[in-house]
């Protein structure tokens, strides 16, 4: 498996074709709201099983906290560490850029995966597109 930053717009359109499948298909999120109009201002992380495209997140802004999203797995490649590894990979491109820390809004069912790899939950949880969230971030 190689995971790191989207070489070009072929794999941006098949993150976007992933999430997608994952975030409207399974989990019932509108289109419109999944594609929100910052996919081409952000830094696409990927993860690649030869030429299948298995996981990604996105990551938003430029200064020293970054905006991490987006975080989907296919179902077929759930729990052999993908996530995780997906994670490690775009704190990687954060500290590259700058960043000292990243933030995040975590579905309820995700809290433990996030807190497996140090983020620490901050503020009062909330709900984003039906869904329950809690705001995380871990310093870099
Ligand atoms: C959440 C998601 C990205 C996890 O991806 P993944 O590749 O399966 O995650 P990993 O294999 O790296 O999981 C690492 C650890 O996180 C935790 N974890 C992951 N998925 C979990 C789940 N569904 N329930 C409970 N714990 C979970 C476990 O501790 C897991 O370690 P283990 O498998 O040794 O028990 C994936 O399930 C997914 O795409 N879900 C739908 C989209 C989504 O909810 N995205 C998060 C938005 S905030």
């Amino acid at each position: 498996m190689e995971v790191r930053p989207a070489h070009h717009a072929a794999e941006v359109e098949q993150a976007l074709d992933l999430r997608e499948r994952v975030f409207c298909g399974e989990q019932g999120v509108d289109l419109a709201a999944e594609r929100d109009g910052r996919d081409d201002e952000a830094l696409h992380v990927v993860a690649l099983d030869g030429p299948r495209l298995i996981g990604t997140c996105r990551l938003l802004g430029d200064g020293a906290v970054m905006r991490l999203g987006r975080l989907a797995v296919a179902p077929e490649a759930r729990r052999r560490g993908v996530g995780l590894a997906i994670l490690d990979a775009a704190e990687r491109s954060a500290r590259s850029a700058g960043a000292t820390e990243v933030r995040l809004h975590a579905q309820a069912a995700a809290v433990d995966l996030y807190a497996r790899a140090g983020y620490v939950p901050y503020g009062e949880p909330f709900v984003e597109e039906g869904i329950d969230h809690v705001g995380m971030e871990k310093a870099l």
